[in-house]
């Protein structure tokens, strides 16, 4: 859904002779594009989804925004399902507590320059510096106290005004102008997104990731040292139910990774079907094959859930080959084609996940350092 939505701004961008380095096709993607490497200024963290209640998922109109984009992206909630290339956070404006009904805060999109949302003329738009936000004030729907984003469905307010979705398709905007909290839009914002992690092969002792920027898509996924820029093995991890912000075992995510420069262009792991082999998809969000399983390395055939935590050794599973994803060689790239028990996996099919994504040494640009593995 993202991708129709984005369709539509590169169409209009380039009606509008912007920046070419935005355009996505593989002949504009500049050089200098591809140097910008991928995946580095990834913070840590949790981000969410944002949906009403009565179902509809919201992105950004006119994306990215200005200076290199549009004037102003506007929000609208139009897609029916979840697209987890948008990614949404609520901040306290006085940065400190737990989130409660009658807070002030900012809305924010993952977007590393103007990130914040304001009401302009009225409707909310996305895409402006910290001076420009406006202080959103969220009200939990019923009920006051702490607001649990997992389950509790909230209101936004500007100057006193409840916000409301009014309009259809592509003219849809959040207008805040209701003075009854009964005439505002719902909204949830389950957890979608985890930045950043890494995937060390239990072979390599090296994170595995792919070329950002291929020069014949698809890029593999590799594991192993390298030196090339483009290549990205800090990832996001997307879930594929929002929910609470914990990644689960067994449960479907997915490994992605956007640019850096204007986290526009997103990257991730899928798997061809046929031939068994992963790859780093540039701007397509979607399709089953996008969906992979962290397993616990026990022979237990019930899937035990448990939540992932920094050093968990995991096998990988492909939701649509069912087998367990890994490499044969050092130098070789991920293949979705093993079965049997996850204990008994050789060690390029084991994984030791990494929360905060793989520390790079102070002043080198694309050298990994092996003792980050913590087995050099
Ligand atoms: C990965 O992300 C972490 C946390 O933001 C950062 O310290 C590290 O330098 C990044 N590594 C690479 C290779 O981008
Ligand atoms: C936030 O902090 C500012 C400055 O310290 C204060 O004036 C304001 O009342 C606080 N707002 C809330 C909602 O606590
Ligand atoms: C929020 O709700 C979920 C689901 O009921 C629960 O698991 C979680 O512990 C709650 N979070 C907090 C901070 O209370
Ligand atoms: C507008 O949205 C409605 C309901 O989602 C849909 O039936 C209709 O086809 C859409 N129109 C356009 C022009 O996209
Ligand atoms: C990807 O891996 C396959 C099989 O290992 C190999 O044949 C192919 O050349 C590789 N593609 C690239 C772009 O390196
Ligand atoms: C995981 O993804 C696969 C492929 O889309 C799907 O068939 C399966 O139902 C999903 N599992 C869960 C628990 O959502
Ligand atoms: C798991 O099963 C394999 C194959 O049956 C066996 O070799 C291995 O010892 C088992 N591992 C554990 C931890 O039970
Ligand atoms: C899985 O794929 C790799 C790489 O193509 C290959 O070397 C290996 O033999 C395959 N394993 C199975 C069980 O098919
Ligand atoms: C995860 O563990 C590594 C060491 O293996 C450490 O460098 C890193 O800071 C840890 N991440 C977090 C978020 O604590």
């Amino acid at each position: 859904m993202a991708t129709m939505a984005k369709a539509t701004t590169i169409a209009l961008l380039v009606a509008a002779c912007f920046c070419v380095a935005l355009a996505r096709d593989n002949a504009v993607r500049t050089n200098a594009r591809r140097l910008a490497l991928a995946g580095m200024k990834t913070p840590v963290g949790w981000w969410y989804t944002l949906k009403t209640k009565s179902g509809m998922f919201c992105g950004l109109r006119d994306f990215p925004p200005k200076p290199d984009g549009y004037g102003s992206s506007r929000l609208y909630c139009i897609f029916p399902t979840y697209d987890h290339y948008w990614m949404w956070r609520v901040t306290k404006v006085n940065d400190t507590g737990a989130l409660t009904s009658g807070d002030e805060v900012y809305l924010t999109v993952y977007q590393p320059m103007l990130p914040y949302c304001k009401v302009s003329s009225g409707i909310v738009v996305c895409g402006v510096g910290a001076s420009a936000a406006t202080k959103f004030v969220i009200e939990k729907e019923t009920g006051k106290g702490a607001i649990n984003l997992t389950t509790d469905a909230v209101y936004l307010k500007s100057a006193t005004k409840y916000c409301s979705l009014t309009g259809k398709n592509h003219s849809q905007v959040l207008q805040c102008d209701k003075t009854a909290k009964s005439s505002g839009t719902a909204f949830l914002l389950p957890a979608s997104a985890y930045t950043a992690a890494a995937l060390v092969n239990g072979y390599t002792e090296y994170p595995c990731g792919g070329d950002f920027y291929p020069d014949n898509d698809p890029s593999n996924i590799t594991c192993g040292i390298f030196n090339a820029p483009g290549f990205v093995v800090n990832m996001t991890v997307a879930l594929g139910t929002p929910g609470a912000p914990v990644i689960k075992t067994g449960t479907n995510v997915t490994f992605k990774a956007y640019d850096d420069l204007y986290r526009y262009h997103m990257s991730q792991f899928k798997v061809n079907k046929q031939t068994k082999r992963m790859y780093f998809e540039v701007d397509n969000p979607a399709g089953a094959n996008q969906w992979f399983q962290m397993v616990l390395l026990t022979n237990s055939s019930t899937t035990a859930s448990v939540p992932l935590t920094n050093g968990t050794m995991v096998a990988l599973k492909s939701a649509v080959t069912g087998q367990y994803c890994g490499l044969t060689v050092a130098a070789g790239s991920l293949s979705c084609n093993m079965t049997g028990h996850a204990a008994a996996l050789p060690a390029g099919y084991t994984y030791r996940f990494m929360d905060g994504g793989w520390p790079m040494k102070e002043g080198t640009t694309a050298t990994w350092d092996k003792v980050a593995s913590g087995k050099a």
